[in-house]
């Protein structure tokens, strides 16, 4: 199996939604790492999921007066990992940092928990649009890891034209199809691709719940955030913000965030909607990456063939891996969808 790549420890990973952090230590695993995320009155704190003492995993462990105390010998440790207590010791000058857990950088930034693996603190996200705009409606949707490569994940969700088969009848229709005008950008450590179409999609789900749509949009930040979003004569009707975090090389946790314009009834019940019907869709694609998976361990290796329609191409995998790519524009070339 192709090993993770060093990008994803250089850039923000998502490891936990703002609400699935709170006083109970959780665990987590971030491109191969282990880590444990709890709360105190400080913010969110993430350790290394490994006692220094004797390698017992923290995340067992439990909050002690705002410090977070290893089931094994009960030594507790700050947010930033100092030790701070060895139960029936007392601890000698400087021994508090000698003997302390590893902290990792993180940032909270609306509902999301992100982790740099690299520490480096003061390093931007990636440039998302109105994820957190004031006067939309927001929700966010995990499900838990999911069997399959993040980098076939971010293909699938980059690749517009495996939703007239895999999706036949929801989204798009295999029999049936409309013109669309395609077209890329690129910039260094980007990619987005445009569909532009007259008709709108002939799925049932998308005859009955969208709204007028004049193109749609979807962009990968390098290395592992895609924003999807679709535009009609008002402006935006709908974005998604998805982190797709590799747990490891096999699995994923993709985080999404949902973002639609207020108005068009309440947001609880776009968020019921919204969930209802994308869940069939959600779960054929995460049957389709599974069954990759599958594939890719009988035949021991991945092995892929750029077809015409795969316009981004071997793009993707090299923003995944941290390389620049060539900024530009291409198209709009004529397909059907
Ligand atoms: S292993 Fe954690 S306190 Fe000993
Ligand atoms: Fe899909």
């Amino acid at each position: 199996m192709t090993p993770l790549p060093a990008s994803l420890k250089s850039s923000w990973q998502m490891a936990a939604l703002s609400r699935e952090v709170g006083a109970k230590p959780l665990s987590r695993t971030v491109a191969g790492v282990p880590l444990v995320l709890f709360r105190t009155e400080a913010g969110v704190s993430v350790l290394i999921d490994r006692c220094p003492h004797r390698n017992y995993p923290l995340s067992e462990g439990r909050l002690v007066e705002g410090t977070l105390q290893c089931p094994y010998h009960g030594w507790r440790f700050t947010g930033d990992g100092a030790c701070v207590e060895v139960p029936g010791c007392a601890l000698a000058d400087g021994q508090s940092q000698r003997l302390a857990a590893t902290p990792v950088v993180v940032m909270e930034r609306h509902g999301a928990v992100l982790v740099r693996l690299d520490g480096a603190a003061s390093a931007p996200l990636p440039d998302l649009t109105d994820w957190s705009a004031p006067g939309h409606d927001h929700f966010w949707w995990s499900q838990g890891v999911w069997r399959g490569r993040a980098l076939d994940a971010l293909e699938n969700v980059l690749d517009p034209f495996h939703t007239n088969f895999i999706h036949d009848g929801i989204i798009r229709r295999s029999t049936r199809r409309v013109p669309v005008r395609l077209s890329v950008a690129s910039g260094e450590d980007w990619i987005e691709s445009v569909i532009e179409q007259p008709q709108p999609d002939l799925g049932w789900m998308s005859r009955l719940l969208e709204p007028p749509r004049d193109r749609s949009r979807t962009r990968l930040n390098g290395p592992t955030t895609v924003q999807a979003r679709w535009e009609g004569p008002k402006g935006l009707t709908l974005c998604v913000t998805v982190f797709f975090t590799p747990v490891t090389e096999t699995s994923l946790m993709p985080f999404a965030c949902f973002t639609t314009p207020k108005g068009r009834g309440p947001g609880w019940l776009k968020e019921r909607a919204i969930r209802l019907f994308l869940d069939p869709v959600v779960r054929q694609d995460r049957h389709a990456l599974s069954r990759q998976l599958d594939n890719i361990e009988r035949f021991g290796s991945p092995r892929f063939l750029q077809g015409p329609g795969d316009l981004l191409g071997a793009r993707v995998a090299r923003l995944f891996n941290g390389e620049r790519i060539e900024p530009g524009h291409e198209g709009p070339f004529d397909h059907q969808l």
